[in-house]
């Protein structure tokens, strides 16, 4: 514990103060001891080249997720030149990932979906802050697919995820200080990747292709789902920790 205090005061003066320490950043101090989360004090945080402002105590950006949407971006990449791809970013958040598309496939447009209002609110201030076009962007209130409507080229779904039964496993800080909205998928941790899986095929076009983010644990569990429904293909990938961690599923 005192070793991480020192090493966030030290990255706090760095990122937020540029070394020089008043007022604030005692008050910033007085934060860390409570134990809220260094990146809701600093107030931002760096995704994929991208400024994702934290003000709104969205759920942070994981450095899994960056990692998966870098490799999601380059499967993009390789499969197309089409000019114009048409991209869901559902369970948005702070809208890290559907931003990041945006910076890196110039010929893409991201509808952004999420069902608080805090969230929507976050979106709307990053990709102004991303100096997104507005001709590229939509973002859209919605409880999963109820306000979604057209068809899409791909679709990207950080889900709640966490079973209610290993909640032993989640960080005290998670707990305390990050949206509850954003983390619980019921008992088993499925209930939304569930849902998804089950729903999305409708809003995705012939071979279209969803990129999903999943807990280590949860992959023999999910593989069942899939072969319950009619996807033509899918494959499971580990993250940087080497844990399963997302995957790729085809109509
Ligand atoms: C794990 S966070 C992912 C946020 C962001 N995509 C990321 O990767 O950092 C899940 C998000 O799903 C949203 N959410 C929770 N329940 C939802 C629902 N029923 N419909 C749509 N979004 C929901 C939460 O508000 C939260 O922003």
């Amino acid at each position: 514990m005192k070793n991480y205090l020192s090493r966030a005061r030290e990255w706090l003066l760095q990122e937020k103060y540029q070394g020089r320490t008043n007022s604030q950043y005692f008050n910033d101090l007085e934060r860390i001891k409570k134990g809220e989360p260094l990146d809701y004090i600093i107030g931002f945080k760096k995704f994929l080249d991208c400024h994702i402002d934290l003000s709104q105590k969205p759920f942070i950006p994981r450095e899994e997720t960056e990692y998966w949407t870098e490799k999601a971006i380059e499967i993009i990449k390789k499969e197309n030149t089409k000019n114009n791809l048409k991209i869901l970013d559902i369970f948005a958040g702070s809208g890290c990932i559907g931003i990041s598309i945006l910076k890196h496939i110039p010929q893409s447009k991201v509808v952004f979906a999420d069902k608080y209002t805090r969230s929507i609110k976050q979106i709307k201030l990053n990709i102004k802050l991303n100096k997104i076009s507005p001709s590229r962007y939509r973002v859209i209130q919605s409880d999963v697919f109820d306000n979604i409507k057209g068809k899409f080229d791909y679709i990207f779904a950080n889900p709640p995820y966490i079973s209610k039964e290993k909640a032993y496993r989640v960080k005290e800080s998670v707990l305390q200080w990050e949206p509850q909205n954003a983390l619980w998928g019921d008992k088993d941790g499925l209930f939304y990747i569930k849902k998804l899986l089950q729903q999305a095929s409708n809003y995705l076009k012939v071979q279209g292709k969803i990129f999903l983010e999943f807990d280590d644990y949860q992959k023999k569990a999910i593989e069942k789902i899939i072969k319950q429904l009619n996807y033509s293909f899918y494959v499971f990938h580990k993250d940087q920790f080497k844990r399963w961690r997302w995957m790729e599923v085809v109509k």
